[in-house]
């Protein structure tokens, strides 16, 4: 499976370590080349064979594209690469739709309103393209084989089923239980989650907790 990793920053390191040492054929984007930023230092450091391009080009090769870009960029970032680049590709989305203003009472704002999420907007930006929402409920220094007290459960959403079990299993690869929830519509809550885990990083102050389904 070969797959896109759209930016450069924690997520995207976290990312791309676990996708190489697994064996993922793995191109970078980044609209940082010219300045050859400390993020892709950072990243060759890590990697001196990781292949970092721009944005079109790595999405241009990647079968699933993962964008972790911030939540409020995320629609931007699409619309400048063109989303017919995007067109019978899965797009994971691993964003979360947290505002830049400042937080109320522990409360971290959001982009979204409770009747959309940031995934379902990107599902409607691109109709003919798989979005599945996942892993954006974990910290980004937790997502690759992260040691525990117990495995940790990542949450998916998304419509189309296939599409799901290909994240599914990158998921559980990365040393995770996966659990499905449902269509696209379930994101809100997972982006709902994916506030409370930075919410309750800043009144603990804390960030090495995860959620766990239990049945
Ligand atoms: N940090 C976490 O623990 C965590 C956990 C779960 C989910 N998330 C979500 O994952 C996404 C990425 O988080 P992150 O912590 O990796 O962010 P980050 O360190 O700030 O990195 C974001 C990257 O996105 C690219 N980018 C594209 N457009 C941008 C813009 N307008 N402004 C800033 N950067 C832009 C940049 O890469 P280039 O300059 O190389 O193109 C940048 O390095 C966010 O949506 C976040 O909510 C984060």
């Amino acid at each position: 499976m070969k797959i896109a990793v759209i930016g450069t920053g924690n997520v995207a390191q976290a990312l791309v370590n676990g996708l190489i040492s697994e064996g993922y054929d793995v191109k970078v984007g980044s609209r940082s080349l010219e300045k050859d930023s400390e993020n892709i230092t950072k990243l060759k450091k890590a990697h001196s064979n990781v292949s970092i391009t721009s944005y079109t080009e790595a999405v241009e090769f990647g079968d699933v594209i993962v964008l972790p870009v911030p939540g409020s960029a995320l629609v931007d970032v699409i619309q400048e690469i063109g989303v017919q680049k995007f067109e019978g590709k899965i797009l994971w989305d691993i964003t979360n739709a947290l505002s830049a203003e400042a937080p109320g009472n522990g409360v971290i704002k959001l982009i979204t309103t409770p009747e959309e999420s940031l995934a379902e907007k990107i599902q409607k930006l691109l109709p003919s393209t798989h979005v599945i929402k996942a892993m954006n409920t974990v910290g980004a220094h937790l997502m690759y084989r992260p040691v525990l007290s117990e495995k940790g459960t990542v949450f998916l959403a998304g419509n189309d089923e296939q599409a799901k079990d290909k994240i599914s299993s990158i998921v559980e690869k990365f040393g995770w239980e996966s659990y499905d929830t449902g269509k696209i519509e379930s994101s809100r809550a997972l982006e709902y989650m994916g506030q409370l885990y930075v919410a309750q990083g800043i009144l603990y102050n804390g960030w090495n907790s995860t959620f766990k389904y239990v049945k």
